[in-house]
């Protein structure tokens, strides 16, 4: 296991139960893999409110890096909870462990070569450090997708925040629970401004050193 990986398993936050079990080896390093995908395995982080346009900017560049002849992966919010988290609500603790189940994933799938792309809401700061402790701050692009609420409840492509109005839901980041906004993400992608297209274009270029 590279020295990376064992840092990331001794900082993770989760109550630890792993008395009497040893990290098992292979025979073929991270290095190995990387070398066929050629590229160096990357975190791309998308926070943002519901409705901000995460989704769509995450498989658009999963669709333009796998065009490029690149691995790459996303991990969705919505998808993840249908299966990985399907036992988690929106409490912030239950939030807290969603995070740290999904920078546990990514950490895994960058260790197989990939690049990971994550659309989480991923609202509190406490939770994006925690994640990027995980992963390892030198895979690690925090990219704020920046849409204002009144965009993204105008938009409601899924119809949450009329059923947020109406009571039907609680603890809806933006309306009923926080969203803290990143201080100095990597990334910042005002969306009023740019095309999805541009959008991906700007997360492209942070990532161009990892391509080879
Ligand atoms: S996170 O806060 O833990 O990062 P996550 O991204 O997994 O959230 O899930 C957010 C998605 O769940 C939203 O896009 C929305 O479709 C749905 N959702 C349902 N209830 C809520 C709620 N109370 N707050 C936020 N999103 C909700």
């Amino acid at each position: 296991m590279s020295a990376k990986l064992v840092n990331a398993v001794e900082m993770t936050s989760a109550p630890s139960k792993i008395q009497n079990i040893a990290w098992q080896e292979g025979e073929v390093q991270m290095s190995d893999r990387t070398q066929l995908s050629r590229a160096e395995p990357t975190t791309v982080w998308l926070t943002g409110l519901s409705g901000s346009g995460k989704s769509t900017i995450a498989f658009e560049l999963e669709r333009r890096i796998i065009a490029s002849g690149h691995m790459a992966y996303v991990l969705d919010g919505d998808n993840i909870r249908h299966g990985l988290s399907q036992d988690l609500g929106f409490s912030p603790e239950d939030r807290k462990e969603n995070i740290r189940r999904i920078a546990e994933v990514a950490r895994l799938f960058n260790d197989a070569g990939l690049i990971v792309i994550t659309a989480f809401i991923s609202p509190y700061r406490e939770d994006r450090v925690m994640a990027r402790r995980i992963i390892g701050a030198d895979r690690f692009i925090e990219t704020y997708i920046c849409t204002d609420l009144e965009v993204c409840e105008k938009r409601d492509p899924k119809g949450l925040y009329r059923k947020v109005r109406s009571g039907s839901i609680t603890e809806f980041t933006g309306v009923s629970a926080p969203y803290e906004t990143p201080i100095a993400p990597e990334v910042r992608i005002d969306t009023g401004n740019l095309e999805v297209s541009e959008s991906v274009n700007k997360i492209l270029q942070s990532l161009r050193t990892r391509f080879y």
